[in-house]
């Protein structure tokens, strides 16, 4: 099988509130980019990984990157998440007739077996993400009122990676984007094309880095895995 990886890194982080873009700061000791690419580079589905960073990273982002085998193309991302993955998009080669997955480069604890259960189930199916059922009881809120309690058995919170037949996804971007949607996700494109996305089991470690909270919890985990590297070894 083969897949090509397009890991966006373009957004400014800005729940983050670090002077730096979220995807180049360091989750104990290695940015967060660098070990999503890492992650991709391991996986025995992927071919190879393009990284969109925001304009003003192009070169910084090739230097941290260099190491990283299957690397492909390092290019400018936009204003929104979809204009970052249309950019990318726009790397993969026009004879490419694999699968392609969209990651966060903001979720740098994916797992290869995640990453190779998603590529499969889209070249199988044509579409397919990873999501997590809820676990809270879910509430609808407006205003701090609480307007009713959601059935929750149907709930899921969508992760990345998203892998995509690259047919399926030209052409879903193609029409959201003559429609006008705003996308949060690439799913949500093959959504409003009315065809098929399948839900593989996602993963707790998967979890996207948004705030201060959330690099603490990732820093919390690497070191209790002895993973932390050693001063000088970065
Ligand atoms: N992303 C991107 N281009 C954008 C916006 C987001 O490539 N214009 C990427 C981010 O770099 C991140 C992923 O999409 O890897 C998920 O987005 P999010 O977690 O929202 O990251 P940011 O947009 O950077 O954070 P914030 O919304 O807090 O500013
Ligand atoms: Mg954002």
């Amino acid at each position: 099988m083969h897949a090509l990886a397009i890991l966006v890194a373009a957004g400014r982080g800005e729940r983050m509130g670090a002077r730096e873009p979220k995807a180049f700061l360091a989750v104990a000791g290695e940015p967060m980019l660098l070990r999503a690419a890492r992650a991709f580079a391991q996986a025995p589905s992927v071919d190879g990984i393009v990284a969109v960073v925001p304009a003003g990273r192009i070169g910084a982002a090739r230097e941290m990157l260099g190491g990283v085998p299957k690397l492909r193309d390092v290019v400018a991302g936009g204003e929104r998440r979809q204009d970052s993955v249309q950019a990318g998009l726009q790397a993969v080669p026009p004879s490419f007739d694999g699968v392609v997955l969209v990651h966060d480069a903001a979720r740098p604890l994916v797992e290869v077996e995640l990453i190779e259960a998603v590529a499969r189930a889209a070249a199988e199916r044509g579409a397919a993400l990873p999501v997590l059922r809820l676990v809270d009881t879910v509430k609808r809120v407006r205003d701090a009122r609480v307007l009713e309690t959601v059935d929750r058995t149907t709930l899921a919170a969508a992760q990345t990676p998203q892998g995509f037949r690259l047919s399926v996804l030209r052409r879903a971007y193609e029409k959201a984007w003559r429609d006008g949607v705003l996308l949060t996700d690439e799913a949500m494109a093959v959504e409003h094309l009315g065809e098929e996305v399948v839900a593989v089991a996602g993963s707790p470690r998967n979890r996207k880095l948004t705030t201060p909270e959330d690099l603490a919890w990732a820093e919390g985990l690497l070191r209790r895995e002895g993973l932390h590297p050693r001063a000088g070894e970065e």
